[in-house]
């Protein structure tokens, strides 16, 4: 049948490669839990001057994709207002969560394998139903995923909005799987009339 047929509304996701950029980083760790992957107490660690390589390759990527692919003016500063280590151990994985009082996430992947897991991008709810209508589609393609996965290389950075599902599946490696994870926050003078903003 002759027909048009538009993906409306997607969620936007981004990967580029920018290659292996090492970073310092306090070792010191959150309390561990069994089967959980670690995290650094750090949580500023693309504030510190000696990563200030990483952090401006990040902050490129962050503008393209504000800039570049969703428009967003340029009077509009998107500032990294959180961003730690994230180390995964054989077995570890990481349950499903989003990102609080942030508009954008970023992965940057310092050290995986083939063997380290996927992270997982889950949509809450079908966009063609409410999220209390649940119909199991026969195959799945870009109208109708409700799961996404992804094996990262070395020197991957994802970007997504903050809000988006996601977990990251056990590590079946011997080695230690490291990310860097940063969120980001728009500051600035923006909004409608009636929703004007001003945030430094
Ligand atoms: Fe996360």
């Amino acid at each position: 049948m002759q027909h048009d047929l538009l993906p409306l509304f997607s969620v936007p996701f981004f990967r580029a490669n920018i290659g292996k950029i090492d970073f310092s980083w306090d070792k010191k760790q959150l309390p561990d839990n069994s089967n959980k992957s670690i995290q650094s107490v750090e949580q500023q660690l693309l504030n510190k001057q000696k990563n200030n390589l990483l952090n401006l390759e990040l902050q490129k990527c962050i503008d393209y994709y504000a800039y570049n692919i969703l428009k967003i003016p340029k009077n509009v500063f998107f500032k990294c207002v959180n961003s730690w280590v994230t180390v995964h151990r054989k077995n570890d994985s990481t349950s499903i969560h989003a990102h609080g009082n942030s508009i954008f996430s970023l992965i940057y992947y310092y050290s995986v394998d083939d063997l380290c897991g996927k992270i997982n991008f889950t949509c809450p709810f079908n966009t063609w139903t409410t999220g209390t209508f649940e119909v199991t589609p026969i195959e799945n393609n870009i109208l109708n995923l409700r799961s996404v996965s992804f094996k990262p290389i070395i020197g991957d950075v994802l970007i997504f909005p903050s809000h988006l599902p996601h977990s990251v599946d056990p590590s079946q490696s011997d080695n230690l799987r490291i990310s860097v994870v940063a969120n980001y926050f728009p500051i600035g003078d923006y909004g409608p009339l009636t929703g004007q903003i001003s945030l430094r």
